[in-house]
């Protein structure tokens, strides 16, 4: 018998998990915390509810890679207690011993996290800065005894990234932090990581329209240029980004071991009236709280954001899991119109075997069947499309076998936009704020438009003109939703050259 029972629907669960796209097993997770690497393994600490899907008690997990693709899960590193919850932060190698908690021998690797201090604290609501180390390369971890080692009596004083400065001003540790709520950034210096002296403070600067979090603040040669270094903060925002929500914003400037001072190209005069003036690491709804690691060879740069967006984290349709974290990021800074600006390409393995590649062929009015996307594997298109006399290019994500249900990427040449479209995309009213289209501007690089596109399960990333510009959304198609198509429009443009891959 049919049930003609009204019930408002809940929403489908998603219980098939990203192929790459790290997820904690059956707990929820938010921002990555103390990315290192260390011995050949990369360290994926992360803000975790070792009891809960939803945010809560906060603690580090931890998950561990040799390749920043497959990623093991560990016990929970450093736990909340009574006291404290364990807030974000980072990890330094302690090489010098200069806390005295490892040896010259062994150095400690050590964390600092910012203690949320809760009821059972003489501290209670006051955030500050505290330790924890390691003396077994990251797998078990001690708070310090004598924590908090940096308080400003403040009830929004947190995310710690502690890196080595050497240069002019000497050799130190140097810590920037936020003051969340007044959009600042602090510094501090210190000999040990347990005194700190204040340096100075950035901000408020550009998009201020929510609280400043989980800074980042390191050099990058621009255009690979070990005689032309210039420094990268990166400051995530939440609420106020460009796509509404959490986002991360970034400035271009000089780091002289006191200050950090953005050239004036990097600054928006009245930022929040011109978001999309404002530098973004990512144009889209979902990645957020983005930092960098530490330590990584070859002074490569990596970053890892959580991908998702406060404005829905809590109610995301997936079971047991909740959250997951980006891909990893490469880095770097690239002149673009005569100005130094951040470039990202996600790290996946390089000469995978194509299942279908297309090349010098002319598309009038008319659409392309790819391959399927496979729930088993991550779905990689690469395109290099001559727009020419169309008028949109648009990549059918996701789609339902019939019908309008998809995920939709598409290029209007008239207004030069790429907008990143889910509204339509399946799963999307477990919360008012989730249906959402992102547009961000791309210019055609001899009149070509290129595009890395990353297909996951739950998520699509967009990596157009070489990473200049960067779209991240999560999306819950149905399962079985898994066409794919290209389709030109008002006109006739020419593929160069499109391949699509699969990466598992
Ligand atoms: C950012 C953030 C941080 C804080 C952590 C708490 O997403 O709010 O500022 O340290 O999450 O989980």
């Amino acid at each position: 018998m049919t049930d003609t029972t009204t019930h408002t629907a809940a929403p489908a669960e998603f219980t098939v998990r990203p192929v790459l796209h790290y997820t904690a097993n059956s707990t929820w997770l938010n921002d990555p915390n103390g990315l290192l690497f260390y011995q050949g393994i990369y360290h994926l600490f992360y803000q975790n509810n070792p009891f809960d899907n939803v945010w809560g008690n906060m603690s580090w997990g931890h998950a561990t890679s040799e390749d920043l693709l497959h990623w093991t899960e560990h016990p929970v590193a450093i736990s909340c207690d009574e006291q404290e919850d364990v807030f974000s932060g980072s990890i330094v190698v302690d090489d010098g011993n200069t806390t005295g908690f490892g040896t010259a021998e062994n150095p400690a690797l050590v964390a600092i996290y910012t203690s949320a201090f809760k009821e059972g604290s003489g501290l209670k609501g006051t955030q500050a800065q505290s330790l924890a180390f390691s003396t077994d390369a990251g797998m078990t971890w001690q708070k310090y005894a004598g924590n908090p080692v940096l308080s400003r009596g403040s009830a929004h004083f947190r995310d710690p990234k502690v890196f080595r400065y050497q240069g002019p001003e000497g050799s130190f540790w140097v810590l920037v932090a936020v003051e969340a709520q007044h959009q600042q950034v602090v510094l501090y210096r210190s000999a040990d990581l347990k005194e700190w002296q204040y340096l100075s403070t950035f901000g408020p600067a550009n998009a201020t329209g929510g609280e400043w979090e989980c800074p980042d603040l390191f050099p990058l040669p621009v255009d690979g240029n070990p005689d032309h270094v210039k420094w990268v903060l990166v400051v995530n925002i939440n609420p106020g980004a460009v796509a509404g929500g959490s986002g991360g914003q970034y400035f271009v400037g000089h780091f002289n071991g006191v200050q950090f001072i953005a050239d004036s190209d990097s600054l928006v005069e009245d930022g929040n009236a011109n978001l999309s003036k404002c530098l973004w690491l990512d144009w889209g709804r979902d990645y957020y709280a983005a930092v960098s690691f530490s330590n990584v060879p070859d002074n490569r740069r990596i970053m890892i954001g959580w991908m998702n967006n406060w404005d829905y984290a809590n109610s995301l349709p997936t079971s047991p899991w909740r959250s997951s974290m980006s891909l990893a990021r490469e880095v770097e800074l690239a002149t673009i119109h005569g100005l130094p600006r951040v470039v990202q390409r996600p790290v996946l393995p390089a000469g995978l075997p194509h299942t279908v590649t297309i090349e010098d062929r002319e598309i009038h009015d008319s659409t392309v069947a790819l391959p399927d996307a496979d729930p088993a594997s991550v779905q990689l298109i690469d395109a290099r499309i001559l727009p020419g006399t169309a008028r949109t290019i648009t990549l059918k994500l996701l789609a339902a076998p019939a019908g309008d249900v998809a995920t939709i990427l598409s290029f209007d040449t008239a207004t030069n936009q790429l907008t990143l479209d889910r509204r339509n995309s399946g799963e999307v009213a477990f919360h008012k704020k989730f249906a959402s289209a992102e547009a961000a501007p791309v210019l055609l690089e001899d009149g070509l438009l290129k595009l890395r596109v990353v297909v996951d399960n739950g998520s699509v990333e967009v990596f157009a003109q070489g990473g200049k510009v960067v779209l991240t959304d999560l999306v819950f198609p149905a399962p079985g939703n898994l066409c794919t198509e290209l389709r030109v429009e008002g006109g006739t443009a020419t593929v160069r050259k499109l391949t699509a891959s699969a990466v598992s």
